[in-house]
Formats: structure tokens, sequence, C-alpha cells
């Protein structure tokens, strides 16, 4: 997908699709729990035959893109923390990947020209699957790229890294932002999220040996933190709904999903709305110069 950012907001504009496709959902999602979780567990094995995390979002991609679209302004405060970090000037061309269904761009100040690309077609950009490398940008064509909660699915992530420092130009940033490997969220994704969703989920996480795979495919480090912030909603409710639609979680309760975030990663009651406490790695990194 490279297209504007008007892109997303013409995608969350489509109300009726996305009821329609919600109401659908629901229905699956009402079945699903009926399974017994022995037989939920067996449908899932026989899914392993899925050979890579692009087919895990054949299946999760949907659901994933339907909380983002009911819960838009969520992870706001995510988004946010990432951008500031971006140094953008007006006129400037910003690359996001894997940009999943351009829940990035809203955010993105409007003076900035957004160029997302996703691999996988079901989050909603009606394009088709297409290939994560080579990035569709020319050397040195973005001023700055960003890239959210998707290399922890990429074993090898230095081809992704070396591609970008090719499209980066020179004194641009890269922001990374994903999951630490010692964090609470890696926890409940690969326990709570493994044991009850779809596909499974072993993420490939990112720690201080991500900053020198960053140092070997030419970038240097400009910040590296580890930030704390909120996914925000009116109730825990609402938070169990988000999190069973993005993580596409088939084999347990909502409020078992409450309780379990809230010993897990810790709920805040914020001044009207409720904080499920998140976390990510944020990494700049700015283009070694090339002699
Ligand atoms: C958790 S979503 C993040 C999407 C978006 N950046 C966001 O913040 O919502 C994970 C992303 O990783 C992408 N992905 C899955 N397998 C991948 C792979 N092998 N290589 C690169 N990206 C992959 C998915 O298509 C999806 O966009």
């Amino acid at each position: 997908m490279t297209s504007s950012g008007q892109h997303a907001d013409r995608t969350l504009n489509q109300s009726w699709v996305r009821r329609f496709q919600f109401r659908l959902l629901d229905l699956g999602c009402s079945l699903k729990l009926a399974l017994a979780k022995p037989l939920a567990r067996k449908l899932r094995r026989s899914m392993s035959f899925l050979a890579s995390y692009e087919d895990l979002f054949q299946v999760r991609g949907a659901p994933y893109d339907m909380a983002m679209s009911l819960f838009p302004d969520a992870r706001r405060e995510e988004f946010v923390n990432i951008i500031q970090r971006a140094d953008l000037k007006a006129g400037q061309l910003v690359g996001d990947v894997p940009a999943g269904g351009g829940y990035l761009a809203r955010y993105l100040p409007k003076t900035v020209h957004w160029l997302g690309h996703e691999p996988c077609a079901n989050f909603g950009s009606g394009q088709k699957d297409q290939e994560l490398l080579p990035l569709p940008w020319t050397d040195g064509g973005v001023d700055a790229a960003i890239s959210i909660a998707g290399v922890h699915h990429l074993a090898n992530k230095q081809p992704l890294f070396t591609e970008l420092a090719r499209t980066v130009r020179a004194g641009g940033r890269f922001i990374l932002a994903d999951v630490h490997e010692s964090s609470n969220v890696s926890g409940f994704l690969d326990g709570w999220v493994d044991r009850h969703n779809s596909t499974g989920h072993k993420g490939i996480y990112i720690g201080d040996h991500t900053l020198n795979e960053l140092r070997e495919t030419g970038w240097q480090i400009f910040s590296a933190e580890r930030v704390p912030f909120h996914w925000r909603f009116a109730d825990t409710d609402k938070m169990a709904e988000f999190c069973h639609r993005m993580f596409d979680l088939r084999t347990c309760r909502p409020e078992e999903t409450s309780r379990v975030i809230e010993a897990d990663l810790g709920i805040d009651q914020l001044e009207d709305e409720v904080g499920m406490r998140w976390e990510l790695f944020i990494i700049v990194a700015t283009p070694v110069a090339k002699v």
C-alpha cells in the first residue's frame, strides 16, 4: 500500500461496511467461544501448516483491523509518543512499515505525506498481498521511516533494516517501536494471547541486541528507551473487547482477559477513562553517512 494519509480516514469512514463485517465477526466469535477448548486447540494445531506470520495475519488481520476501526483512539498515546520522536517538518515524506491498516496516518501532522507499506491484504486496504521487501521507495526517498509492532514477527530483521537504510535520506530518522523482550507485554503476548488466540503468538522481540543489528546494517543509534503508556478505553469491558478483537482471542472470556490484564500488565483509572498499561522499546536511529 503506497498512498496518502487520506486513505486511513476513508477506510474508517466506511462504517456501514464495518458494521456488517462486525456482525459477521460477532457471529463467528460466538460460534468459536461455543467450541470446547480441546477442540479449539485441535483446530489451532491444524493451522500449524501456516508457513509464516504473513499467513498468520491472513487470519488475524481482519479482526485486528476491526478492533482499530471500533476503537480508533485507544492507541493515541502510543502513536503520539512515536511521532514526536520523528522530528517531522512540513512537506516531509514518512514511510510506515508494516503499516497494518494505516492507523498511524491520522495522528501525523497534516503537513507531512504518509507512505504506508503493508504486506498483508487483510488490513482493509483493498490491495492484494505483496512482498515486504524490497520497500517501494527510492534510494533516500523518505525523510523518516516508522515501524510499529511489526518486527517481532521477523526472525531476521536485518534485511528490513538494510532496506530502510537505503530508503531513508542522509540526516533522516528511523523510529523502531516494538515490544521489548523483557517486558510484561512480551509475557502477556506469548502467554495469555498465545494460549487463547486463533494462531498462537511467539514473538521474536527486540532488546539491546537490536541496537547492534541496526549498527551492522548502516544505522547510528540516536536514542533507545522503554516507553510506558496507556491504551485508553471507556471501561474495562471495552478494553477486553478491544483485546479480544485485536489479538483474535477465541478460547477465553472477556472478563477473564480483564483480570489477566489487571494482574499482568496493570490498569490505571485515568480521569474519565481506563488506562491499560502497555510499553514499547522505541529506538531512534539515523543512517550512517555513506562514503
Ligand atoms: C501488530 S501488526 C502492526 C501493524 C501496525 N504497524 C500497527 O501498529 O497497528 C503486525 C504487522 O506485522 C506484519 N507482518 C506480519 N508478518 C510479517 C513479516 N513476516 N514481515 C513483516 N511484517 C509482517 C503484519 O502484516 C502487520 O502489519
